[in-house]
């Protein structure tokens, strides 16, 4: 088969992304090659409302989407010192369809399909969330530009997907080239993600939160500054494989309140809280996560999504693959976030063009 070359469009939340890859099969046997990825954040325009601002989104994306393309191309070229690297060459484009905020969605839909027309290429609907999937199946230790493979995944595979949007434990078996999908669980009102934004907030910081909750709850460990408070593990005792994250960001809220009015929230209350609030968040996902490997008798673990980038759960995660002897696949940290990456891959390795496109804005993988 002749190399497809394949535009990555990202745009369901808050980051306006684009990827350009090569694909080919060997022997059956998917391989891609890097040739660009670039990635606008809009986060900080977004802290100031505390949340993503879906209408703000949608316009950042139109502005930012015609200047990365530009961008994009020519930083190809430089970096493989290949002036061939146009926009001639592009074979298909691949586009997130969902799920995500649907006027952010359709931002990049309506771009992907007015460059369909225009170079006269077929245009690829793709999941987020199985983009999520195939990013943490690329090697973190190929340079861009070199043919790789996808990480061989032992089946049954178990995907743990924890977004800002998501958290969901998936089923990954083979379906002649590509994979068959199957949510075994899910949360039942706020995303992980969501969770830890919140609970960022009730303590005072800015928006996206988890990361900065996540440093606060490290120096909290480093200082030994103990939880000063039992926050609940939700859900940890039930025998299904769903989640719920919204009693844990109300328990935060209760803690504060209760210190404020006692007069007891310092610095070091607020540390130990960030510290109490990650290890009752990471304790939940692992018990489930422990108890669909067991269930599905896994044959390998991935972890995808943006709290992906959480040391703590990279840490605990890969331990429970360890004692189970069985591999662990992380994204590499610049692509844990939303990108376009994940996308083209996904697209070029599963995707099947399609005339009419439409914003899934709660489609999941598996529905
Ligand atoms: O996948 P993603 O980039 O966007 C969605 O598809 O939702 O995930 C974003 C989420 C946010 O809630 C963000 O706070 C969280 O990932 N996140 C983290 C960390 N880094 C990002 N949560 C906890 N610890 C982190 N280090
Ligand atoms: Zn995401």
């Amino acid at each position: 088969m002749n190399p497809i070359i394949t535009l990555g469009i990202e745009t369901s939340c808050d980051e306006t992304a684009l990827a350009l890859i090569e694909t080919r099969r060997v022997d059956d046997i998917f391989e891609c090659r890097i040739l660009g990825s670039l990635i606008h954040s809009q986060a900080d325009l977004h802290s100031a409302y505390g949340g993503v601002y879906p209408n703000l989104a949608k316009r950042e994306h139109e502005h930012h989407l015609p200047i990365l393309l530009d961008t994009l191309f020519e930083q190809a070229r430089t970096t493989h010192s290949d002036a061939t690297i146009t926009k001639n060459i592009v074979d298909t484009i691949a586009v997130t369809e969902g799920p995500g905020l649907e006027p952010a969605l359709w931002t990049g839909i309506t771009f992907a399909e007015k460059l369909g027309k225009e170079w006269n290429i077929p245009v690829i609907p793709v999941n987020h969330m199985e983009g999520h999937i195939i990013g943490s199946l690329l090697r973190n230790d190929t340079p861009d530009g070199q043919w790789q493979r996808l990480h061989e995944l032992p089946t049954p595979a178990l995907a743990l997907l924890v977004s800002g949007g998501h958290t969901e434990l998936v089923t990954i078996n083979p379906k002649g080239q590509v994979f068959s999908y199957n949510i075994l669980g899910a949360t039942k009102d706020d995303a992980v993600g969501e969770a830890f934004d919140k609970a960022a907030r009730l303590l005072g910081l800015p928006y996206p939160g988890g990361p900065h909750l996540s440093r606060m709850a490290q120096e909290a460990r480093d200082l030994d500054i103990p939880a000063p408070v039992t926050l609940p593990r939700p859900m940890i005792a039930s025998k299904d494989l769903d989640f719920s994250f919204s009693g844990l960001k109300t328990a935060v809220l209760y803690a504060i309140r209760n210190a404020e009015k006692s007069g007891v929230l310092t610095d070091d209350f607020k540390k130990g809280l960030a510290r109490e609030f990650e290890d009752a968040a990471i304790e939940t996902l692992l018990s489930k996560l422990r108890k669909a490997t067991d269930q599905i008798s896994a044959k390998s673990i991935i972890l995808g999504g943006g709290v992906s980038a959480n040391t703590l759960l990279r840490e605990r995660i890969s331990s429970l693959a360890a004692e189970y002897d069985i591999p662990i696949y992380l994204p590499s940290k610049h692509i844990s976030g939303d990108n376009a990456l994940m996308i083209a891959v996904a697209g070029a390795f599963s995707g099947i063009p399609s005339k009419k496109l439409r914003a899934q804005g709660t489609k999941k993988i598996g529905s």
